[in-house]
């Protein structure tokens, strides 16, 4: 059979969790397309701060390198959030996406059907929305130097970032845009700030520029501050959205809501070459994962809250986008489908009527579908 190499990088908070129901749903699916996946698991973010005093070791990011893709939980949680910029989680999750130069993270939010009631808009704003915000992942204010920290001359403290986008960083990421975009309605809008920010000002012309690369993408612009607004306005005129670091990390958690939940939302970060990075758009959720004080390890048991389907749902984008398993990708979707049809929910989606589960369960819940489309066929 074929045969992959996949890093797992559980991370902290719920990352374990939501990590393990996916890794098991890959591997049943995988036995039933004929893929056999080999599972290696390596420390990233609290976890490693805590086993080696590093947010990403040598060795967890080289060991990343050499397979076929990566499933990332979550990092993140209150422990280390004191902790110097060098040995945040968050900072260990940033050195992960430059090294392994994924530069595209592609962020899709589908309303299902199945799940309408649980968004908080009306429902005929929310009912069919299927946007696909394409975020810059490599550059931006993320990584601008100057950065730091400083005083002035008065003695004060100062913080500061830089907003800075190079051309061939706007041209790789609006090239993986207009293509996404043909691919899917062929409408694309840039949100930037042009209106203010230099960066975003060179943003919109090299976009504006590539337009012409593709006559059949209608282009369109619009400045963040409205894309927040309309959104929520109408979310059903937008199709593809290309915006930079920071923009797009904001506009996908807000896109989140439409869908019901940001535990239902994967995403795939894409380089030019190399293994892409796969990973559910939210965090380690301390709340639900429960990471305080002297029960840590029991409320990790007790809990059991955490919707695992986003992470799921990134292993489709893992079979799509990162080892050309279309098949096996369709069989994942039709699983979380099947299992939202028989009416599991876990807490974030819960609405009346349906059956509360909890992450272990809904995953169960999720290999009963893939054994069950297999028997259909
Ligand atoms: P978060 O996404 O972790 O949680 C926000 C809210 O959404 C919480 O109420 C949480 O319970 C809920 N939520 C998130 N995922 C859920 C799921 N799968 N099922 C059910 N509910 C879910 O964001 P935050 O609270 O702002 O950040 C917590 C920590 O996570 C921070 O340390 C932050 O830096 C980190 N973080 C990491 C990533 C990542 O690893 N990619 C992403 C975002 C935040
Ligand atoms: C995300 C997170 C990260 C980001 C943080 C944890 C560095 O919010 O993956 O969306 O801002 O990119
Ligand atoms: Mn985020």
């Amino acid at each position: 059979p074929k045969h992959y190499n996949i890093t797992l990088l559980p991370g902290d908070g719920i990352g374990p969790e939501v990590v393990s129901v996916a890794k098991n749903v890959l591997s049943l699916v995988g036995s039933r397309h004929g893929i056999e996946f080999g599972f290696q698991e390596m420390p990233v973010g609290g976890a490693a701060l805590d086993l080696v005093g590093v947010p990403l070791p040598d060795e967890t990011l080289s060991v990343a390198k050499q397979s076929d893709a990566i499933l990332l939980g979550a990092i993140g949680g209150y422990k280390w959030d004191k902790n110097e910029k060098h040995l945040k989680p968050e900072t260990g999750l940033l050195q992960l996406r430059a090294g392994l130069g994924v530069f595209a993270n592609l962020r899709p939010a589908t309303v299902l059907p199945q799940l309408v009631d649980s968004s908080t808009l009306k429902k005929e704003v929310a009912e069919g929305v299927d946007l696909m915000v394409v975020r810059e992942l490599t550059g931006g204010i993320y990584f601008g130097q100057p950065r730091g920290f400083s005083t002035t001359e008065k003695g004060e403290e100062i913080g500061f970032n830089t907003e800075v986008y190079a051309t061939y960083e706007i041209d790789r990421i609006a090239r993986v845009a207009f293509e996404t975009a043909r691919k899917r309605c062929g409408k694309l809008c840039s949100v930037d700030k042009a209106n203010v920010l230099e960066a975003s000002m060179l943003w919109r012309k090299r976009v504006t520029l590539m337009a012409s690369d593709y006559p059949d993408v209608e282009l369109t612009h619009m400045y963040v501050d409205n894309a927040a607004m309309q959104l929520i306005r109408d979310p059903k005129q937008f199709d593809t959205i290309v915006t930079n670091n920071i923009f797009g990390d904001i506009l996908s958690d807000e896109a989140s809501m439409l869908t019901g939940s940001i535990g239902m939302l994967p995403s795939a970060c894409l380089g030019e070459s190399g293994p892409g990075l796969f990973e559910p758009i939210h965090g380690s959720a301390p709340d639900i994962a429960g990471q305080l004080g002297l029960f840590c390890l029991f409320y990790l048991i007790l809990q059991d809250k955490a919707n695992p389907l986003a992470t799921v749902l990134s292993v489709a984008m893992l079979l799509r986008y990162g080892l050309q398993e279309e098949y096996a990708a369709i069989t994942i979707e039709s699983a979380v489908l099947d299992t939202l049809n028989n009416g599991f929910r876990t807490g974030d989606i819960f609405s009346s009527g349906k059956k509360l589960v909890g992450c272990k369960e809904i995953g169960e819940e999720v290999m009963k579908s893939v054994i069950k489309l297999f028997r259909n066929r």
